[in-house]
């Protein structure tokens, strides 16, 4: 028997941007894998809390921000309701659903930020930055646009290009434009605040190669730390010239505020304080962050791996050599790669993917739970395939997990008065079926604590393989006639083995473990007794409920035949060629937008009236999460104007507006040049 010492477990998951929802990539990186491991801790009694929230700044919110003509404020809330309420959809046992806009993380990232700045570690270096005179404003690299000095591309960024990825100086840039006002920016001389990451290399590969050793960190995350330590850390500034944000806390620095990763990552520690002060205990926090004996565990994707096992580190590190107080280090950071979608990249704009909210709309949160449990992309990328989702939900969940559950409870209930029988005495496989029930928390506990969560799901699946093998070999429905009580003995042990599976698969399908327990009439238990003799002969239990509705054929063709059409009209990759002849075949045209609504029950579309030169036309548009219909009108803009007319929610719809996504899945308009005029050919 293991002596088990309670642990007391922090845990995060990576603050999403409040920009764009939150699709199924998201889940199986970041969010998934922690909330499995924080159930399980739970149930195993661990002192634990789990904390999440919204990441509020950052200069792809002002863009969305700018396009739609809305505040920020107004994208945040939007965005951090829409994500918190689909988290909770989902079954993430977050202890808070914190925000970065909150004045307690403002406060923190300037406590930081001065701790840093009294201590004398920060430097002030003087740069020139691109300003526009019209907007008054120093621009963002995103925020300025020109011709690439190397290939002459001309959408290229102020300081490196997309199109052929040179790398210069913005004073290189030809014909530099800004996009707040068009007007020409100047360079202008401003000066920023620089952590001086260098000096701390020394520690940080301490730091990471002890921590990989003991706590064997994963090999990913590993080789990209090695990688960052051969290049050499350098200097990087922590401030910006940018209005939306943590502000600055230093006399003299108006427009100024922290770059957004500095404090995101302290958004992990404010979210902690607002808890502490929902659950009245404001000194809860530093139980947590600030004791020795944490186990403090980060989950994050692989593109966040250098801020959270170098840039926090280190900002932990300059702060606790300064202050009395000690913060925790992260103990392990296990970061996923990537999940994608039937065989491509997630893309909001080519419809390619599902968010969670539209996934939960037609299917419930465990079949989903389960499926990206165990393809979880944690050594490689993985892919999401309607069909699997199909076959996990349908030849897993229903007819192993499912099936063994409904066979046991219609025995008891037809049998044996709906009560637990008597156990007799045990055969050769009886015994064996209760050794293999009470070592099974040990086995899964094991592989969850090495983070390897997709085996610790199928070691899951497995007990209820076995379970059906047991009952096919025990034969109930013969000793029912022939031996009572040897059908009696079956079906005991078989009830056992349904309360180990509603406690194990626990953290992988909470929904449907809690239905279980009801059925059982029982609560959990400790997670190390879970494989125990639990239920008592005579043990009342209740009625049995539908636990998986097989998903039909139809139902996931329809999801297919939806990519299938995305595939033979669009798309980067894996487009097919089409000559000259086929692309001047279609008409683009410049129009104006006269008015917008929203297409009643529908949350997705916009009706549109735009002004063609010659005519007027309704094009219906699937841009209504992105843009208010108010900020619409006069917007000029870029439409297949010879799209064969189809009907959307019943409306007319002539034509196709075109649009672009960024990396967070959020949709822009294409615009025309202002001067273009309504009707003119696109080339
Ligand atoms: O990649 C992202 O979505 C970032 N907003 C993650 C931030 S994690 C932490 F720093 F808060
Ligand atoms: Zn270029």
């Amino acid at each position: 028997m293991k002596i088990l010492k309670k642990e007391k477990v922090l845990v995060t998951s990576a603050l999403p941007y409040a920009n764009g929802p939150i699709h199924l990539g998201h889940l199986s990186g970041a969010y998934l894998p922690a909330d499995i491991y924080v159930r399980y801790k739970r149930l195993k009694g661990d002192d634990i809390i789990y904390v999440c929230g919204s990441d509020e700044h950052g200069v792809p919110i002002t863009i969305t921000a700018d396009k739609e003509k809305i505040s920020p404020k107004e994208v945040i809330d939007r965005f951090h309701n829409i994500n918190k309420k689909a988290f909770e959809d989902f079954g993430m046992d977050f202890d808070i659903y914190s925000r970065t806009s909150l004045p307690i993380h403002h406060e923190t990232a300037q406590e930081f930020f001065k701790s840093f700045y009294d201590q004398g570690i920060l430097k002030e270096k003087k740069t020139l930055q691109f300003y526009d005179e019209k907007a008054k404003m120093f621009l963002p690299d995103r925020y300025v646009e020109g011709t690439c000095p190397k290939c002459g591309y001309e959408e290229a960024r102020s300081d490196e290009c997309e199109n052929c990825g040179a790398l210069y100086e913005p004073t290189e840039l030809i014909n530099p434009k800004s996009k707040v006002s068009g007007s020409t920016p100047v360079l202008k001389e401003t000066s920023h605040w620089y952590f001086p990451l260098g000096e701390f290399q020394p520690w940080l590969e301490k730091y990471v190669e002890e921590h990989n050793k003991k706590y064997n960190w994963k090999d990913n995350v590993v080789q990209q730390c090695r990688s960052w330590f051969k290049d050499g850390l350098k200097d990087r500034a922590v401030t910006r010239d940018l209005d939306w944000g943590v502000k600055v806390p230093l006399p003299n620095s108006d427009g100024k505020v922290l770059y957004v990763w500095f404090e995101a990552v302290l958004g992990y520690i404010s979210a902690t304080k607002k808890l502490s002060e929902q659950l009245n205990k404001p000194e809860l926090w530093k139980d947590y962050w600030q004791d020795p004996e944490t186990k403090y565990i980060a989950f994050i994707g692989k593109d966040n791996i250098v801020f959270h096992t170098i840039i926090f580190p280190a900002m932990l590190k300059a702060w606790n050599d300064g202050n009395d107080s000690k913060y925790v280090y992260p103990q392990n950071v296990p970061a996923n790669e990537f999940l994608n979608f039937e065989g491509k990249k997630f893309s909001k704009s080519r419809g390619w993917g599902i968010d969670v909210v539209d996934f939960l709309k037609l299917f419930p949160a465990d079949p989903l739970r389960y499926t990206l449990a165990s393809n979880l992309p944690e050594n490689k990328d993985t892919d999401f395939y309607w069909k699997e989702f199909q076959a996990r939900n349908n030849n897993e969940l229903a007819d192993i997990l499912g099936n063994f559950i409904n066979r046991t409870f219609t025995f008891a209930h037809k049998y044996f008065d709906g009560e637990v029988p008597e156990i007799g005495k045990l055969s050769k496989i009886d015994q064996e079926m209760l050794n293999l029930v009470e070592g099974i928390p040990y086995n899964v506990s094991d592989l969850i604590e090495k983070f390897k969560l997709k085996d610790a799901t199928l070691e899951m699946m497995n007990l209820a393989r076995a379970a059906n093998k047991y009952f096919n070999d025990s034969e109930p429905w013969k000793t029912v006639k022939s031996d009572k009580g040897k059908c009696g003995t079956t079906i005991n042990i078989s009830l056992q083995t349904v309360f180990t599976l509603a406690e194990i698969f626990m953290p992988v399908i909470p929904f449907s473990s809690k239905k279980i327990f009801n059925m059982l009439n029982a609560k959990p238990v400790n997670w190390f007794d879970a494989g125990k003799v639990n239920l008592k002969p005579g043990h009342d239990l209740n009625k049995p409920e539908i636990l998986f509705t097989k998903i039909d054929d139809k139902i996931i063709d329809k999801q297919i035949n939806k990519l299938s059409n995305i595939e033979n009209t669009a798309g980067q990759d894996g487009t097919k060629e089409i000559t000259y002849d086929e692309f001047s075949k279609i008409d683009l045209r410049v129009a104006k937008i006269i008015e917008a609504e929203k297409v009643s029950k529908s949350e997705k579309l916009l009706k549109l009236k735009i002004d063609l030169g010659t005519e007027t036309r309704q094009v219906i548009a699937g841009i209504a999460k992105f843009y208010l219909p108010e900020n619409l009108p006069g917007k000029k803009i870029i439409v297949v104007a010879n799209l064969k007319p189809a009907k959307l929610f019943g409306l007319e719809s002539k034509g196709m507006i075109l649009a672009s996504e960024d990396k967070n899945g959020v949709l822009k308009i294409v615009e025309a040049n202002k001067d273009a005029e309504p009707g003119s050919k696109v080339k």
